[in-house]
């Protein structure tokens, strides 16, 4: 059976785009073949690794095993809309610093998971970050310097300041 083509309207990183897509292309080869947004990297392909991992609406989500016509009328953000190599992102700087980073092939994809939980949470505690990480795959770090990213991020973007609980109101990656 041929995918039929449908309509899609969709905000990525701040930009509006309207056009028809094939209904099963996935939101990741969306971003990439269509947008050229190549940042957001194709792992497994089967929501097992997070590679992939992109916000929707604000929430981190599988871009493998998302539709792109799951994500007409809403926002989606990938690495691209944080800094670039001159201007980094505090928590892509965070990552540097901690040297969190290998390979590198996770790093989008734990990057976005990352900022979702900031987002949400700007102390986050290490049950926390692990949480939010739990969905994301390293082959590389052994995950300790990735903990140690993500806590620095945290600390940088909010100044310092005393650790506080301010809840935890979604966890990445638990998209059906
Ligand atoms: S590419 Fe592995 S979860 Fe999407
Ligand atoms: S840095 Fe290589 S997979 Fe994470």
């Amino acid at each position: 059976v041929k995918a039929h083509s449908i309509g899609l309207r969709v905000n990525i990183n701040g930009i509006d785009y309207r056009e028809k897509v094939p209904s099963d292309i996935t939101l990741l080869d969306y971003l990439r073949k269509n947008r050229q947004l190549m940042g957001t990297k194709k792992g497994c392909n089967a929501g097992e690794c997070g590679t992939c991992t992109v916000l929707l609406d604000g929430r981190a989500v599988y871009s493998c095993i998302t539709l792109a016509i799951q994500a007409d009328g809403k926002k989606v953000e990938t690495i691209e809309s944080l800094g670039d190599e001159e201007n980094l992102d505090p928590i892509q700087q965070a990552y540097v610093d901690a040297g969190a980073v290998q390979c590198g092939y996770c790093i989008p994809g734990m990057i976005m998971a990352t900022k979702e939980l900031l987002n949400n949470n700007s102390h986050p505690r290490a049950q926390e970050i692990r949480e939010a990480l739990a969905g994301n795959l390293c082959r590389c770090t052994g995950y300790r310097q990735i903990m140690e990213a993500v806590e620095l991020a945290a600390r940088n973007m909010s100044g310092g300041g005393t650790e506080k609980d301010h809840g935890h109101e979604s966890y990445p990656n638990e998209n059906s």
